[in-house]
């Protein structure tokens, strides 16, 4: 429903487009019984959802919960206005030219980045072209399409992303349902670490206000943005307690909602202390954010509308990547002692089949989310109803 082939700003004016959904069109799916499926302790018809992203407004979540993702997020708001980069935002990855380990993985779509703070040294290197409708209607192709973009995490102002996100319907809020808002603190080129940490406490505290107007449960903080100034927070211990600790501040009179936290590649041996650290401040982790890359045109030119030689890269080229993470977060919380109903954990990555769904699940994820997968096919969801048995009926919008 995202038309990569406009701007940001010309899709957050015009709305969800169904020429770019499978078909051309949007399903809409009733849920029928009582949700057999849960998160904290709220219930779900189906543990699927669509990640912080690709759900610009209102708009487009409702039409994510009409298509019957139980979990979207509303995409990561600021505490003020802040521009997208140019277009193009959204490319197909076309062909992987390196690894960052200099191995040759054994499916050349899937890229092996170890370093998850995108250190130059360690990117791979990709190719990529720009995403063509037709190729939407090929599932074959679909089912492994890899994508790149760089939007810089654009944001409204508070009053208006407040607004707009008052108008998703109320029913998205009904039993079996958990829309989230998704938010970060912003680190000007120039600021202070301390004013980057008063602006997440306030960034938290303009979140919670908004989500509790609605009555929703989950917010959700990014900290591993791959296209921003610096390393991402999460890849330092210190940085990241520190801003968990402001998040928590600003958070403090808002008892009723959990926070979520959204990582990217955590390297092994820091898993342990991450999911420790998160786990005093927070009560979930959501990973994997997109693996940063080069990314370059087929004639070796910058290929994004941010002009900068890298990118985060998204789709199945990182599944495999974002099942390990998920599988060792799990070990962690698992010796940590933390239950799913306390800490739950949200596998994203690479997720475009009911097979890769399942993989998830195995893996330890509580629900699972589907950036990629889902933006042009939104029939993605009563796929994996289907094959969970749970009851519903359909039609389109
Ligand atoms: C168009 C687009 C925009 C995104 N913007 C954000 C964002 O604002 N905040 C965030 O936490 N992640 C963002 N992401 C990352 C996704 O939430 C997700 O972690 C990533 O795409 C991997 O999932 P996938 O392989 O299913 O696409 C974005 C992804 C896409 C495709």
């Amino acid at each position: 429903m995202y038309n990569p082939l406009v701007s940001y700003e010309e899709n957050l004016e015009r709305g969800p487009a169904p020429e770019w959904n499978r078909g051309g069109f949007f399903p809409a799916i009733r849920y029928s019984g009582t949700p057999q499926f849960s998160l904290f302790d709220h219930p779900l018809y189906l543990p699927l959802g669509i990640p912080a992203g690709p759900l610009l407004s209102a708009a487009f979540v409702n039409v994510a919960l009409h298509a019957g993702f139980c979990m979207p997020v509303y995409k990561t708001v600021r505490s003020r206005a802040w521009r997208s980069h140019p277009w193009p935002n959204v490319l197909r990855l076309e062909k992987v030219e390196s690894t960052a380990a200099g191995q040759n993985p054994a499916d050349s779509t899937q890229i092996q980045i170890c370093n998850p703070a995108g250190a130059d040294d360690q990117r791979a290197s990709v190719q990529v072209l720009p995403l063509q409708q037709t190729f939407l209607g090929d599932p074959l192709k679909s089912k492994s399409l890899s994508i790149t973009n760089a939007f810089g995490v654009p944001s409204l102002t508070p009053d208006q992303w407040t607004t707009d996100f008052g108008s998703i319907h109320d029913d998205g809020f009904s039993k079996g349902y958990l829309p989230v808002l998704s938010f970060q603190g912003s680190r000007l080129p120039d600021g202070r670490w301390i004013d980057f940490l008063d602006d997440t406490a306030r960034s938290a505290q303009l979140a919670a206000q908004c989500l509790r107007k609605k009555g929703g449960r989950i917010l959700e903080m990014n900290v591993s943005c791959p296209n921003e100034a610096g390393a991402p927070i999460y890849s330092d211990l210190k940085a990241l307690t520190e801003t968990l600790r402001c998040a928590a501040e600003g958070l403090s009179g808002f008892p009723e909602l959990k926070l979520i936290i959204k990582l990217g590649v955590v390297p092994d041996a820091q898993i342990p202390q991450s999911v420790d650290v998160i786990s005093r401040y927070a009560q979930g982790i959501s990973s994997i954010n997109t693996v940063s890359a080069t990314i370059t045109t087929p004639d070796g030119k910058p290929a994004l509308g941010s002009g900068a030689a890298h990118g985060g890269v998204c789709g199945y080229a990182i599944r495999d990547q974002a099942l390990d993470v998920v599988r060792k977060l799990n070990d962690a919380r698992k010796t940590l002692g933390l239950s799913k109903r306390e800490f739950a954990l949200v596998g994203v990555g690479g997720c475009t089949t009911v097979d890769d769904f399942q993989k998830f699940i195995d893996a330890g994820a509580d629900v699972v989310h589907a950036a990629t997968g889902a933006m042009w096919n939104l029939q993605f969801a009563g796929e994996v109803a289907k094959a969970l048995k749970v009851g519903f009926s359909d039609g389109d919008n």
